[in-house]
């Protein structure tokens, strides 16, 4: 099999094989912490081995619920040992840069890094100083690994193969990590991707990442198999609300009405964290064909695939 790269930084430079090994690993994972939690314990717990006498470290300098939560758990399933630093807590709020609190923490020995930045490329940097592997966890609006493969994990369990099913990405094209992401991944799985949001949201040129651009949301959704809505990325863009939250609450919130317009198979999506009433009404977030709770469960699967693969690879402390 094709080798997992040491580094985990973004879709653009996985291969199908690649993505395809790490979901099939993720897959049996996702299985097994569903056994687990029907009381067989079994092989979750054989799992344990993978990691033991390992450190992960987290390195959150934004803000995340489920990500760093999610990088927690799955690194102490594999028997990992886990260090969580934020930017507050950290040398770096006193002026260290990025790369010397990232080789002290390999000093100190830290086996992998799972990084968070709001500049983009950040964990591509601390890649090139360190020796041991990097993940990135999302760097600024550029690329978020984990989450499209968690996303494509969920998906694929709903629809099989994903080749010539139709997925619709809704809103912050522009500054989307999440989106990006996407869009290399389910490229690469054979999908085909509308994408639709408020013109100043939408980069020129984004076809090239392959894609098909519309300027409603009826329009972008129809024929979808599924609907990911994502948050307007607001610490991005600045001051400038582009637009009001109420217009964009009216002319690109998905609504129940929305839902029923797709076929009857069709889910929708949204990564958190979610605006109630503002990207897409509770009653479709709550309701049985949202795949929210999913996404978060084959977040952790996902990520313990990813730390095996980069691990794995790096094999013992180089
Ligand atoms: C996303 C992120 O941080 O990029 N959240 C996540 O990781 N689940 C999306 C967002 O912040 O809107």
């Amino acid at each position: 099999m094709e080798p997992f790269p040491q580094h985990l930084l973004g879709i653009e430079t996985l291969t199908r094989a690649q993505i395809d090994a790490l979901l099939l690993l993720a897959a049996g994972y996702k299985r097994e912490r569903r056994e687990a939690r029907e009381g067989n314990r079994d092989a979750l717990d054989a799992h344990r081995r993978v990691l033991a006498g390992r450190t992960v470290v987290t390195l959150f300098f934004e803000a995340s619920t489920r990500t760093r939560s999610s990088f927690e758990v799955a690194a102490r399933s594999l028997g990992a040992d886990v260090i969580a630093l934020q930017k507050e807590g950290s040398s770096v709020s006193k002026g260290e840069t990025l790369a010397d609190t990232a080789k002290n923490l390999e000093a100190a020995s830290a086996d992998a890094l799972v990084m968070r930045h709001p500049f983009s490329g950040a964990p591509h940097l601390v890649a090139r100083e360190v020796r041991c592997p990097v993940i990135n966890a999302g760097d600024g609006a550029h690329e978020h690994p984990t989450q499209a493969l968690l996303d494509a994990l969920s998906l694929r369990e709903h629809l099989g193969d994903l080749t010539g099913k139709t997925i619709a990405i809704i809103g912050d094209l522009a500054h989307s990590r999440v989106a990006r992401s996407n869009l290399h991944c389910l490229n690469k799985l054979g999908a085909r991707v509308r994408v639709g949001g408020p013109a100043t949201l939408i980069p020129m040129g984004i076809e090239k990442l392959g894609c098909t651009v519309h300027h409603t949301l009826a329009e972008t959704i129809a024929g979808a198999d599924a609907v990911m809505c994502l948050r307007i990325q607001q610490e991005r863009i600045g001051d400038a609300r582009l637009p009001s939250t109420r217009d964009y609450a009216r002319r690109w919130g998905f609504t129940q009405a929305h839902l029923d317009s797709l076929a009857k198979h069709a889910v929708v999506m949204h990564p958190g964290p979610v605006n109630r009433g503002v990207e897409i009404v509770s009653e479709v977030l709550d309701g049985p064909r949202s795949l929210v709770m999913d996404q978060v469960d084959s977040g952790v699967a996902v990520r313990m695939a990813a730390l095996a693969l980069c691990l794995g690879r790096a094999g013992a402390k180089r």
